[in-house]
């Protein structure tokens, strides 16, 4: 009895550090294939974890996925999930999230905006804006979340204006990223360089990557000391 009571905290360790999934072969989206302005999305299916072809995607296979592969915690699905993409139906196409207004929004860190008189934003990556936003890591090395805030005070410095959805999701966006992909140090969050920019300049999982379980939580806590970083960075100007 003293040893079972032992050990069971042990195997359960075990059996969360092995890798939930095969993360399949990468291949980028091919002709006709559909995709989001969402690197998330898009990494998902270049992995073949939801349909290669981005395609009559199952909302709750989806649900599951982002918990399974992507570690989050079931509150904070339901937090995303609830709302613009859930109003898309039990299937839809990843290009149906590029639909300008609900979900997709203006100021994104390696996405251009939705060009004048179009509904529907580009999907594919601007490499200079992932080049630009590589040099806002301050030793090179991770982001932190200062250097996250660094890079929205001055994307955002370009707009006279921003929706709410837009300035949430700038800061929302790239904290879930970090949170994935990244490690906690000394009670901050921090991403390799590496990392991040496999993620979203090549829309690719980050070499080695180890499904870690997140929530709610932790999203408010980064989302807030980025936020706070923010303001403290223009209070500077
Ligand atoms: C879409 O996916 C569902 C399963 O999620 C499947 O039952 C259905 O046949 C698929 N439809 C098409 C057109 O491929
Ligand atoms: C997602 O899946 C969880 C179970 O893992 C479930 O509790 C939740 O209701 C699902 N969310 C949505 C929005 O369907
Ligand atoms: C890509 O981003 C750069 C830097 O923001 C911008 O100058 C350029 O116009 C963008 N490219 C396209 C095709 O929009």
């Amino acid at each position: 009895m003293v040893f079972s009571a032992f050990l069971l905290p042990a195997l359960v360790t075990v059996v969360v550090a092995l890798p939930a999934f095969e993360p399949g072969t990468w291949k980028p989206a091919g002709p006709g294939d559909s995709r989001a302005p969402c690197p998330l999305l898009n990494t998902l299916a270049n992995h073949n974890l939801i349909n290669h072809n981005g395609k009559n995607i199952s909302f709750a296979h989806l649900n599951e996925t982002l918990g399974n592969v992507v570690g989050m915690e079931a509150p904070l699905r339901n937090a995303i999930l609830a709302g613009p993409i859930q109003k898309l139906g039990d299937t839809f196409d990843l290009h149906d999230v590029a639909l300008h207004g609900d979900f997709e929004h203006d100021a994104s860190l390696v996405h251009d905006d939705v060009a004048t008189g179009k509904q529907y934003a580009p999907v594919t990556v601007n490499q200079t804006k992932v080049v630009i936003f590589k040099s806002f890591s301050a030793n090179g090395k991770v982001f932190t979340a200062h250097d996250i805030a660094a890079a929205r005070v001055s994307i955002e410095s370009d707009y006279s204006s921003l929706s709410d959805n837009a300035v949430s999701a700038g800061v929302g966006e790239p904290a879930l990223v970090t949170l994935a992909f990244g490690s906690k140090k000394d009670e901050s969050w921090v991403i390799p360089v590496e990392s991040m920019l496999t993620l979203l300049g090549k829309e690719r999982l980050p070499n080695g990557f180890v499904t870690h379980d997140f929530g709610l939580e932790d999203l408010g806590g980064l989302t807030a000391e980025i936020t706070n970083d923010m303001q403290a960075i223009r209070a500077a100007r």
